[in-house]
């Protein structure tokens, strides 16, 4: 195939963007989005200070539209994300104890009910532990305490039955302190009936990336009977440099029965949120870099 989304096709992957559905007026933004990608993620539009500005106010216009362009190309959606400690609205600030389990458990049925159906898999939980593999001090860790996670992850379930549920995270690119302890969440998960489907790894990468314990890491949560993701591939640099990680990067996910995807946090360095760094496949200018090249080569 000479697309990338065509490309993964053919070993049953998708090959997904993050996108902003305020640029699929620009035409060569919407042509390389539909030409190369059969995925996509709401860069913004599905998160909580989008979706619920006011409690229990839901405010579904962007992330519809994402899912509608999607819909009218027949690409598939994933959803990112239901829980975050980052852009969360001022009033979720401001809760404690159980006002904020209700408001989590809320925002939960609210978002995956309205797209219910229509998300082959939902980032639950985003970005919920530290470097040394604690978990991050954030409002929900300290006004809720260890069970949060797992009661995001049931209500979730309960919303979208039918979407493959993830927890999604950076720096977990290697067997490091942060993966082993989500390793160890994924698996009492799994003992103990927690409904989790899958681990997203963000991948947000420099092109000097070490990529020696990547497969391997991939490999031992796939073997917990989880799909494995690649949600947020972006990686600082150019060249031949660049190219080496995105094609390492997507030669790991390939030689991972589970490994389901690949989705990169954008289409063009033109609209990156790193895009000093130039780190996406295309361009400023929609141009194919070598790291396109690179990637198709070994999808
Ligand atoms: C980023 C977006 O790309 C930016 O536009 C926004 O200002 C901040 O968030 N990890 C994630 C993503 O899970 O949601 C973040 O996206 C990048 C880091």
């Amino acid at each position: 195939a000479d697309t990338l989304g065509g490309a993964a096709a053919q070993s049953g992957r998708y090959f997904g963007a993050a996108v902003d559905p305020g640029h699929l007026g620009e035409g060569d933004y919407a042509s390389a989005l539909n030409r190369e990608f059969n995925s996509v993620v709401a860069e913004n539009a599905m998160k909580w200070d989008a979706t619920e500005p006011n409690q229990g106010q839901f405010s579904f216009g962007a992330g519809d539209q994402v899912v509608s362009h999607a819909r009218s190309k027949g690409m598939k959606v994933r959803g990112h994300t239901l829980v975050w400690h980052s852009q969360q609205p001022a009033w979720v600030r401001g809760l404690t104890g159980d006002s904020l389990r209700r408001a989590m458990i809320g925002h939960i049925s609210g978002v995956a009910g309205h797209y219910r159906g229509q998300i082959s898999s939902w980032d639950v939980v985003n970005e919920a532990f530290e470097w040394d593999g604690s978990r991050r001090q954030s409002n929900l860790q300290q006004q809720l305490g260890n069970g949060w996670i797992e009661e995001a992850f049931r209500a979730a379930d309960a919303a979208d039955p039918g979407a493959k549920l993830c927890y999604n995270d950076y720096g977990t690119d290697g067997i490091n302190a942060k993966s082993d302890a989500i390793y160890r969440m994924v698996k009492d998960f799994r003992n103990r009936g927690v409904p989790i489907d899958c681990v997203g790894f963000q991948s947000h990468l420099d092109s000097n990336a070490d990529l020696s314990t990547y497969r391997q890491n991939l490999q031992r949560f796939a073997d917990l009977g989880v799909d494995v993701e690649i949600t947020e591939l972006d990686v600082g640099g150019s060249g031949a440099a660049q190219a080496r990680v995105f094609r390492d990067v997507t030669a790991a996910c390939v030689a991972v029965s589970r490994c389901t995807g690949i989705t990169t946090w954008g289409v063009t360095d033109k609209y990156s949120w790193r895009s000093q760094e130039t780190p996406l496949l295309f361009d400023s200018a929609y141009r194919k870099k070598a790291a396109y090249g690179a990637v198709l080569d070994v999808l």
